[in-house]
């Protein structure tokens, strides 16, 4: 099965240490999708749901450091923390074994990486390289 989810170019948010954790998340998310649509294995999606939890909180954090200098930060808060919440509501329910329900909450995964580092993340870095607020 090819990776649901690839990296490219122009994923990248110009922040080395930034794009190595967004390549980790496309790499946890396709273990996951794995898991999920290969064989059976509850055990291993479950847990695979549970690493990508706690890599997301840590990558939030990371990113947060960056970003609080930017106006708008309170704003891109809050979309990290929905989608937190969120994840965790699916590791929740990643206890029923229902197929179909995986496969929805997997598609919400990876529109949400894809559109918040496409559209959101990108243009916050942005502005902060344009306006020389962001240390490498
Ligand atoms: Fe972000």
């Amino acid at each position: 099965m090819p990776p649901l989810i690839q990296w490219q170019d122009r994923y990248s948010v110009g922040v080395e240490r930034i794009d190595r954790q967004h390549q980790e998340l496309f790499r946890i998310v396709n273990r996951l999708a794995a898991s999920i649509t290969g064989q059976p294995s509850p055990a291993t999606a479950a847990a695979t749901m549970h690493e990508m939890c706690k890599y997301l909180d840590k990558h939030f954090q990371d990113e947060e450091q960056y970003l609080e200098k930017h106006p708008e930060f309170d704003r891109h808060n809050l979309a990290h923390l929905e989608f937190i919440e969120k994840t965790l509501d699916f590791q929740i329910r990643f206890a029923d074994q229902a197929p179909d329900l995986h496969r929805e909450m997997l598609a919400f995964l990876v529109e949400w990486l894809k559109t918040h580092i496409l559209e959101t993340d990108k243009l916050y870095f942005a502005y902060l390289k344009e306006h020389g607020l962001l240390d490498q």
